[in-house]
């Protein structure tokens, strides 16, 4: 494979977030490597790169970015979009499983560290010109919480504050890093209506942007990037 288009990594790609951001980017040049446990590598192709892997397993992410560098080049955008975490029972919250709970914190959050890792140390490696992004698909549990959504929030939380670290820590290096969550346009998150080809558009246009813009990226299908007072 050439090495001159940039390259995507999509880690937790399935049919509507993932399979839009790749879309969205294949049609601006794009080398797309997609990562997830049901992918069939054997449908590799000359512009998309299938990875199997399992995010519960930290231990992984190293590998997966080092099978895209020797495939197809080091990544400039890192899209993380995985998430785990069962309802649980709203009134018995603390019921949650040890084993449960720590299986969907390593894939909400502890796979999402390495991979901004891993992400840093590509854009380090890239040319200055390059626009180098990281985008964790979060949601509106890092500002409010949710009965029966324990362990999804404290793994979108985790996360947030990762993000919100590396975003100051970085800027002036021209890193970026962005937890971005759909809204509805009153604000309330948008659950199942969620739109992939939303998150594609927002997802393109948060990486052509320059420099490091709010770390926190609520947006609205249709509209883009809206603030919305904390919940
Ligand atoms: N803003 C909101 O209100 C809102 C609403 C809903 C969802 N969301 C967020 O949107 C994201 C997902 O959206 P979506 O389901 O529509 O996207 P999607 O791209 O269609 O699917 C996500 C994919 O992640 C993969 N995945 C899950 N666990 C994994 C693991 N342990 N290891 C590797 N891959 C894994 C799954 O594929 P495999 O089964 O093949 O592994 C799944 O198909 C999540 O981050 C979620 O929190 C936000």
């Amino acid at each position: 494979m050439a090495r001159m288009s940039p390259v995507i990594l999509i880690l937790g790609s399935g049919p509507n977030v993932g399979h839009h951001v790749a879309r969205a980017f294949v049609a601006k040049g794009y080398r797309v490597a997609l990562a997830s446990r049901n992918i069939k590598e054997e449908d590799d192709n000359t512009d998309q790169l299938q990875i199997s892997a399992d995010l519960s397993d930290p231990h992984s992410v190293k590998g997966i970015f080092s099978k895209v560098e020797a495939s197809i080049g080091l990544p400039s955008v890192v899209v993380y979009n995985a998430s785990a975490g069962a309802p649980n029972n709203p009134e018995d919250p603390l019921s949650i499983l040890l084993a449960d709970f720590s299986r969907d914190l390593h894939v909400n959050t502890t796979s999402a560290f390495v991979a901004a890792q891993q992400a840093a140390l590509s854009f380090k490696k890239l040319p200055d010109h390059m626009s180098k992004t990281f985008i964790y698909t979060g949601n509106i549990l890092n500002e409010t919480t949710v009965a029966s959504l324990l362990d999804g929030g404290v793994g979108k939380s985790a996360t947030a504050h990762i993000i919100r670290s590396a975003a100051a820590a970085y800027r002036n290096k021209g890193f970026k890093f962005y937890y971005a969550a759909e809204r509805k346009a009153d604000g309330s998150p948008a659950y199942s209506e969620i739109s992939g080809e939303a998150h594609g558009k927002f997802y393109a246009e948060l990486t052509e942007q320059k420099s490091q813009g709010p770390w926190q990226q609520t947006f609205v299908k249709d509209i883009g990037y809206k603030h919305f007072p904390a919940s």
